[in-house]
């Protein structure tokens, strides 16, 4: 077999064999094919797709690539959830030790944020002492003392995918749903999940910037898990505004821990608890206490805090605040009516909470505080958001992106149900 067979077959629309996606997969992991090949055969996948046995396959052998992790050591099911990515998205924070607190143990394997959408290690990492990188041994030491660990995939993690989707990055084939399907579950399925719930993120400030478009990533996502023996389910949820009050790494660790203490926004509270009602259920855990009980009696804080200490991590430290703020004012009086999430997220980037370059650094501290959500009525002169950065430098270029992102008006405007959908196995 030869990679230049591979590309001319999906070049010219054909159906790859399970032979082909095998050989191909296990060749470039090897170093075999080369970054140019695949680059091509990625750029012909955006453009003609692949079929639901092609995704599957395609799959199983990045899976195949690398370690399967288990779990039979725990005397109890275990549950993840991922979401696809957004502006403001804390809610592993909260949710993880919620979940632990209800029943089930979580052992979640998160990554970092690259362009505007933050992630779940690099804002973990704003709490002094906090560890992302543990062995497997290590994971199953803080599973079974705090009931949820938080960590990065090790390097021999379907290490097809990492090779495969740091060139996605740099050919401009990340926007392929088979791609984003594969590239998702096979780290979750090689993760050794018993259970899954899929926060599929819907609009500006989401991979999937349309209902229909998020419609096919989340079944085909759920049809994979499905089919690998993961019980996996899919929410569809709103991203056409921010989740929360706070935008950028340790702010959101922040509105976080409100939530733990019982408080926090409304949105991020709901989705927080809807999601861990669907982990427990698609885990099985029937008899356990319900996640809003858990967090009004403190018990999910008492997770946390054990799940912050197993990880080096020091749960009363003060969290790092950035050294410059500026408010941005309400322009005129009415009801926000919109506030674009991905306006929000690319300021947040520029006032230094996110990367550009795999190898940046994060500022901790960066970020931004909302005061107020679309829906809501507003004073001309209130402040509508406090920018956070480091540097003063940095607050042009952050209101340049929020230039047109949000609007005032008489009456609120149409926004998406927090919680679109819901998929599951057909
Ligand atoms: N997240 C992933 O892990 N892979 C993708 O392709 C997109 C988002």
């Amino acid at each position: 077999m030869d990679a230049i067979e591979v590309i001319r077959a999906k070049r010219d629309r054909g159906e790859l064999t399970t032979a082909q996606i095998d050989w191909v997969i296990d060749a470039y992991t090897r170093g075999d094919v080369a970054d140019e090949q695949m680059s091509a055969l990625a750029m012909a996948i955006l453009l003609n797709g692949m079929d639901r046995r092609e995704i599957a396959d395609w799959t199983q052998a990045m899976i195949r690539s690398g370690e399967r992790m288990e779990w039979s050591a725990l005397d109890r099911p275990t549950a993840d959830k991922h979401s696809t990515g957004g502006v403001g998205d804390k809610i592993t924070l909260p949710l993880a030790p919620l979940v632990a607190a209800c029943g089930a143990y979580v052992p979640q394997l998160s990554g970092r944020g690259l362009g505007h959408t933050g992630g779940t290690l690099d804002k973990l990492e704003s709490i002094s002492g906090w560890r992302a990188s543990l062995s497997n041994a290590e994971m199953l030491d803080v599973l079974r003392s705090a009931g949820a660990v938080v960590c990065a995939a090790g390097s021999g993690l379907a290490p097809a995918d990492k090779k495969l989707y740091a060139l996605r990055d740099v050919t401009g084939t990340v926007e392929s749903i088979p791609l984003i399907a594969s590239s998702i579950m096979s780290k979750k399925i090689a993760e050794g999940t018993g259970s899954l719930v899929l926060d599929v993120k819907v609009g500006s400030g989401a991979f999937m910037k349309t209902v229909p478009a998020a419609r096919e990533l989340a079944e085909t996502m759920v049809a994979l898990g499905t089919d690998a023996g993961v019980r996996t389910v899919a929410l569809m949820t709103a991203m056409d505004r921010p989740l929360g009050r706070a935008v950028g790494n340790a702010l959101e660790v922040a509105e976080s821990v409100e939530v733990l203490a019982g408080g926090g926004p409304a949105d991020v509270v709901e989705l927080t608890v809807r999601l861990a009602r669907e982990m427990l259920e698609a885990a099985g855990v029937t008899a356990g206490k319900d996640p809003e009980k858990a967090l009004e009696d403190g018990s999910a804080m008492d997770a946390w805090r054990r799940m912050i200490s197993a990880q080096g991590g020091d749960p009363d430290a003060l969290l790092p605040r950035a050294a410059e703020t500026m408010t941005v004012e309400v322009p005129e009086s009415g009801v926000l009516t919109r506030l674009d999430a991905y306006a929000v997220g690319l300021a947040a980037w520029r006032l230094g909470a996110g990367r550009a370059r795999k190898e940046d650094p994060v500022s901790f501290g960066a970020g931004i505080e909302l005061h107020a959500k679309p829906g809501d009525l507003v004073r001309a002169g209130q402040p509508l958001m406090t920018l956070h950065a480091d540097e003063t430098s940095r607050f042009e270029r952050a209101l340049e992106a929020l230039d047109g992102g949000y609007a005032v008006g008489e009456a609120a405007g149409e926004r998406l149900p927090l919680v679109i959908d819901r998929i599951t196995a057909p």
